[in-house]
């Protein structure tokens, strides 16, 4: 190897997240030549397993194709996997002694991908610091995943602890959905269209929601995800981060510093969630469904406590004090065992003040007020952004008005172009020291403090959790909230 060579760590080798997405993900990065050469992988766990056994279990997830064995093969023999505690030093002195092994040199590069349960972030990255730095040239990154913490507190408890060990330029705080093309396209489309910039304020915008639906349960993760509910496993990261980058003013340039900086800066313009702002729900099975999975409800889930309370569903009600926004809603919405799987941002704007086309002139049978044109941005599946108008029905007498859709929907558009994964840009990201799309500690900490309180509530059972059936469309209540707030619901 070289003076440059990169050593990726995967901690928690053997664990979900491993299998399901890092080790694809250096699959593919690899296959496609993004990895610099004589780029290094070692796994560590504590299990006593081996290379082969990770990758059998990856094996679904990596979708080898059959013309690429040849590379695959050789991939697989720059993996190596090293067992060991996640609180012993002498354990990461061995890891350390392997990598300086393969790489033979002690100055190589080091990536640590922290895909590891939170109740050992501590005591994992303390022993990284102490036991696994390079020499220098060499430098270090830490790749931190959600959950940071479980609320403000024990979040600042967190980054007050990785501070003692890595500077902030070392940590890298993942979030996928800052990997996912429609979001770092919102600001492309913000910063490049004078035609949305000018109407990106308060005097345009009537309302903005965005939305996560998912069509499945919570699949055995019951475990994990009843600690954590909804809000923290969706709302306050990935939501919260779409949501600064639709509010946050025009960066002064497109560095990752000058993007963070803004970001930040909406955050703190953002109120407290009053309670009656807030709508939480927890699915349960409908019985009536031929799929076995539907029928299963969040109690049901092997590892969640039979009276749980945890929410599957939340709505939110966000308001931003500032110049730009004040007055418009920003309504949050997520929600698991759904109808469908879609992840949206719904602009909508204000009515057209004196709307000439009264009902006089409209086809017969007509009488509704004009629709709001509206500019969504789909994030997932079928990445589209299309913007909803009003137009004359073509070919009929009058002003019979049609709502109809200028689509740009990616499938067509860019036909044959491959979007890749999130964790593909992100990690290749951490390769090229670009923390563009990373969460900054002041991020993270104003995000929890926007969640706390409602947080708070829900412990105290202050907010009424409703139920809603597995495959539903979600809740009539958030629905009516965000009516209340002025968002006019049209499909
Ligand atoms: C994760 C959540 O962060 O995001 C999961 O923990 C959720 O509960 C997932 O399913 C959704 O990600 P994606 O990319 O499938 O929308």
């Amino acid at each position: 190897s070289g003076p440059n060579s990169h050593i990726f760590f995967v901690l928690g080798a053997s664990g979900d997240l491993a299998k399901k997405k890092i080790y694809p993900t250096l699959w593919w990065l690899y296959r496609d030549g993004f990895l610099p050469e004589g780029t290094r992988f070692i796994g560590y766990a504590r299990s006593q397993i081996t290379v082969d056994k990770i990758f059998e279990n990856a094996a679904k997830y990596m979708k080898v194709q059959e013309d690429e064995k040849e590379t695959f093969a050789k991939f697989k023999t720059l993996n190596s996997y090293v067992a060991g505690s996640y609180d012993k030093g002498e354990d990461f002195e061995r890891l350390t002694n392997e990598a300086n092994h393969l790489s033979k040199q002690e100055s190589a590069h080091r990536l640590f991908y922290l895909a590891l349960p939170p109740s050992v972030y501590g005591s994992v990255s303390e022993l990284i610091s102490k036991h696994c730095r390079p020499k220098s040239p060499g430098w270090l990154r830490l790749i931190v995943e959600k959950p940071f913490g479980k609320d403000l507190q024990s979040s600042n408890k967190l980054s007050e602890h990785l501070s003692k060990f890595f500077s902030e330029e070392e940590i890298y705080r993942i979030d996928h959905y800052l990997g996912k093309e429609m979001v770092q396209n919102i600001i492309v489309l913000r910063f490049s269209n004078q035609i949305l910039s000018r109407v990106w304020n308060r005097d345009s915008i009537a309302a903005v929601i965005i939305i996560f639906k998912e069509d499945i349960g919570t699949q055995g993760r019951g475990g994990y995800f009843d600690e954590f509910g909804i809000l923290r496993d969706v709302i306050q990261n990935h939501l919260m981060q779409i949501l600064s980058i639709l509010a946050m003013e025009k960066p002064r340039s497109t560095k990752g510093e000058d993007i963070r900086n803004e970001k930040v800066k909406v955050l703190r313009c953002v109120a407290p969630i009053k309670p009656e702002d807030v709508v939480i729900g927890q699915y349960y099975g409908d019985k009536d469904s031929k799929d076995p999975e539907h029928q299963k409800g969040y109690l049901d889930d092997d590892g969640v406590p039979k009276d749980s309370t945890t929410p599957t569903y939340a709505q939110v009600v966000v308001s931003i004090n500032n110049e730009r926004w004040a007055g418009v809603p920003f309504i949050l919405r997520a929600g698991k065992a759904l109808n469908e799987k879609k992840a949206e941002i719904r602009i909508q704007f204000r009515d057209v003040p004196g709307d000439m086309f009264d009902d006089d002139n409209r086809a017969s049978g007509e009488s509704k007020k004009l629709s709001r044109d509206e500019l969504v941005m789909r994030v997932q599946p079928n990445e589209a952004v299309y913007l909803k108008l009003n137009t004359k029905r073509p070919g009929e007498m009058g002003f019979s008005i049609d709502e109809t859709e200028l689509d740009l929907t990616y499938g067509e558009r860019y036909k044959g172009v491959k979007l890749p994964d999130a964790y593909e840009r992100l990690i290749l990201d951490v390769f090229m020291g670009s923390k563009i799309n990373f969460v900054r500690s002041d991020e993270l900490e104003e995000a929890w403090r926007i969640v706390d309180p409602v947080l708070a509530d829900i412990e105290k059972k202050k907010i009424p959790v409703i139920p809603y059936k597995f495959g539903s469309i979600g809740i009539r209540e958030a629905f009516d909230v965000a009516a209340k707030h002025g968002y006019v619901f049209r499909g």
